[in-house]
């Protein structure tokens, strides 16, 4: 957890300085969303018409954050979690978790567990079954190292406990399988939602060159192209493309819990330190995750360059 939201003055802090940069920006008296009066009076809260499904680890976070900067895209700032642990609430209740926005823009949420049982799937096809899917996925290579690096922040009794001590405690094979196969998740929203309906992007691009999944984004959601490549900068220090913070689009993210405002990077919780492989472990990875990824890219009827198995791919 970076910023320190754990006390009253630490929170306050921060949302001064939100505000602060907020009229900064709104000082440079530049309308973002070019909204007029008409669109503001009209302004409701909507269901979502498109939703980020998966997977966790994957760069959900990155690709809701990035996307959520397009003048017609809007997005909360939680995942509400709705058709898989709110779905008691009811409609109502979702529906009050969605921010305003105007009948030009989409709403769009993200819940990485949505794609884990086809019950949660079933649910949103009783809402919409228009509804765009988004779906990440990853190396699962460096999901496992990802995943692993989360653990180990949130679980203390994890901090003297190596990389290949988890992976085998976690019983290697299960678990790899667990952590690769993206395949049989997708099969399975397949069989609730036509596949037209699916946008399969990778984190490996979008960390690359988020402007390129975010052009694919907006094809897909029939989205004027809006966000350019001056939005982002990339940041050393943190290794990732970051929002840069001068430019007006920014203003658009000041209220995402997932950006820290001063860097405009991701929190720290994202774009963690990975651990290192022993080239043995590697290598069995990439054998029992290989028939994962074979079937992922025949189902989807793409690749993804991911390295250790470029070599096995036609
Ligand atoms: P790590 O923290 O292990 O590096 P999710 O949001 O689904 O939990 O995914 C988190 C992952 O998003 C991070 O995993 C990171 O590798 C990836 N990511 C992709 N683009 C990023 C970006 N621009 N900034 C930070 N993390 C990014």
């Amino acid at each position: 957890m970076v910023e320190n939201f754990a006390t009253n003055s630490g929170a306050e802090k921060n949302v001064n300085m939100r505000q602060t940069r907020k009229t900064e920006l709104s000082d440079k008296n530049v309308n973002i969303r070019q909204t007029t009066k008409t669109e503001l009076l009209e302004r409701a809260r909507r269901l979502p018409k498109a939703l980020i499904i998966g997977f966790n680890k994957c760069g959900t976070a990155a690709l809701r954050s990035f996307l959520s900067i397009h003048p017609d895209i809007v997005s909360p700032n939680r995942e509400p979690r709705y058709f898989s642990n709110n779905y008691n609430q009811g409609l109502a209740w979702y529906k009050s978790q969605m921010p305003l926005s105007t009948s030009r823009q989409i709403t769009i949420e993200k819940s990485p567990n949505y794609i884990k049982e086809i019950k949660y799937l079933r649910r949103i096809y009783d809402m919409d079954p228009q509804v765009k899917l988004l779906v990440i996925v990853r190396n699962p290579v460096t999901r496992l190292q990802s995943e692993y690096s989360h653990e180990k922040s949130k679980y203390p009794e994890m901090v003297s406990m190596s990389y290949s001590e988890w992976i085998y405690i976690n019983h290697i094979e299960r678990f790899v399988v667990y952590m690769s196969d993206y395949a049989s998740e997708i099969r399975q929203a397949y069989s609730v939602f036509p596949e037209e309906q699916f946008l399969i992007v990778s984190e490996e691009d979008l960390e690359r060159d988020p402007v390129s999944v975010i052009r694919q984004a907006e094809t897909f959601l029939n989205l004027q192209p809006a966000v350019s490549n001056d939005v982002f900068v990339f940041n050393e220090k943190k290794g990732f493309y970051c929002f840069n913070t001068s430019h007006p689009f920014f203003l658009s993210v000041m209220d995402n819990w997932e950006v820290n405002t001063l860097t405009g990077c991701l929190v720290e919780s994202k774009g963690r330190e990975h651990p290192s492989y022993d080239p043995q472990l590697l290598q069995q990875v990439v054998n029992i995750s290989l028939p994962c990824v074979q079937d992922l890219f025949r189902l989807i009827h793409k690749k993804f360059d991911w390295k250790y198995y470029n070599s096995y791919i036609d």
